[in-house]
């Protein structure tokens, strides 16, 4: 008999500060309608300057090994493509920072916004081999474009944080999936930049060619059918794009692609994307948050995710809502997490978005602006340097 392996529970994080895309449209002379309307973005997340991908996973998963038992996790995932070492894996920092046993493994893992999917598929794996073990899988990004470029508004900041193991208390993830990968050069970030490159339009024919490639490996592969699904979950680079997939996925399999179907299948999914921005590798399990947050009653009933990977690689998987679910949910602490957030003025945005970490060697403190659990206290022989309160 097979056995039921899942997300058992998740928990997001994001940063100190927020930026309003009404202060970036009157900075750059840019109607508000392009923002809120045409990308349907209201504000993004900007970390402050001793906040980064690490500080950001371990206040994510803080709450989730508070919760549970830390000795049935005996591995970390940790994806992102927002890396600060070649080398380390930012899990590592997180292990030390959460309290997590030493008889644990931990890595890293990166295919753009892609990779907490394939960190999710590979930890089902490894519970499947051993289902007394639970494997952390987080997912933590800093999303940064030029400034002045258009894809400075679809920037944003948030990590995911969950729990993957057998009798999962939240969503029980189905076999099969469908896959995807194509060789493109829509988005990418060389090794000597800290701010991605991309080609706007051409990453979003990218996406969708991707949906189309998932969706038909997921039928080939003999799995649910359109209609059985309540809601889609698709990675959320700005929500508009969302929209945009799911009515290419529609067109492409015959149906109407009317605003009711649209809105029907995405509506709940898009509340914490739109005031976070692009959180890379955690904007699919956003998507889920604000979709078990919000949303009338799931049980039993099956969601659709989508994730996609610039570059590119894509998965169309689905997954059951667990009966109970709502009794192990995060609501508030997530509604609290995005409401902290200060806002900041444009130029405070440019300021931080401006600074990098002294790369000489020397001592070095960073100002104290968080107010969260962990920050980046400063680097010193090249080693950053965490604290937690
Ligand atoms: P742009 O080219 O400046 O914008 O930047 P645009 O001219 O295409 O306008 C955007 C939308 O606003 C259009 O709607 C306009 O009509 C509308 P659409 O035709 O697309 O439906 N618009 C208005 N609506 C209402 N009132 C107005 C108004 N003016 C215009 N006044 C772009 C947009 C997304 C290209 C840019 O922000 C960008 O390059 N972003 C980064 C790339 C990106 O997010 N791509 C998404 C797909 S790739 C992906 O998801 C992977 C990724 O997450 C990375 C990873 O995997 O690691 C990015």
């Amino acid at each position: 008999m097979s056995i039921s392996i899942g997300i058992h529970d998740l928990s997001f994080a994001t940063s100190e500060f927020v930026l309003p895309h009404t202060a970036l449209a009157e900075h750059n002379g840019t109607d508000i309608g392009k923002y809120h309307v045409g990308i349907g973005q209201r504000s993004m997340s900007v970390p402050a300057a001793d906040e980064d991908i690490v500080t950001m996973a371990a206040t994510a998963a803080a709450p989730i090994v508070a919760r549970h038992s830390k000795d049935r996790i005996r591995t970390v995932v940790f994806a992102t493509e927002s890396s600060i070492d070649q080398a380390k894996a930012g899990g590592v920092y997180v292990h030390s920072l959460i309290g997590l046993p030493s008889a644990c493994r931990v890595v890293e893992l990166k295919q753009a916004c892609y990779g907490a999917t394939a960190a999710l598929q590979f930890a089902i794996g490894l519970v499947r081999r051993d289902p007394a073990q639970q494997v952390l899988v987080i997912a933590s990004d800093v999303s940064k474009y030029e400034l002045d470029s258009p894809g400075e508004a679809t920037q944003g900041a948030a990590a995911v944080a969950m729990l993957v193991g057998a009798d999962p208390a939240l969503v029980r993830i189905e076999e099969p999936s469908g896959l995807f990968t194509a060789d493109v050069m829509d988005f990418w970030r060389p090794n000597y930049r800290d701010t991605a490159l991309v080609d706007g339009q051409e990453s979003i024919s990218a996406y969708l060619q991707a949906v189309e490639g998932a969706w038909k490996d997921y039928a080939q592969q003999d799995g649910r059918s359109l209609e059985e699904f309540a809601a889609f979950v698709y990675h959320q680079p700005f929500t508009k794009m969302a929209y945009k997939a799911h009515r290419h996925l529609l067109e492409f399999c015959g149906h109407d692609a009317d605003r009711d179907a649209l809105e029907r299948a995405l509506g709940s999914t898009t509340a914490y994307n739109t005031v976070v921005g692009n959180s890379y590798t955690a904007s699919v399990y956003l998507g889920l948050a604000a979709l078990l947050d919000r949303a009338d009653d799931l049980t039993g009933r099956p969601v659709a995710f989508l994730s996609y990977g610039s570059g590119s690689v894509a998965e169309f998987f689905a997954g059951t809502v667990v009966a109970g679910y709502r009794e192990h949910l995060r609501t508030e602490e997530n509604r609290e997490a995005i409401a902290r957030r200060k806002p900041v003025d444009y130029a405070g945005y440019r300021a931080l978005h401006e600074r990098s970490l002294p790369a000489d060697g020397g001592d070095h403190s960073t100002p104290a602006q968080t107010t969260g659990p962990y920050r980046l206290a400063g680097i010193s022989g090249h080693k950053r340097v965490y604290e937690a309160r």
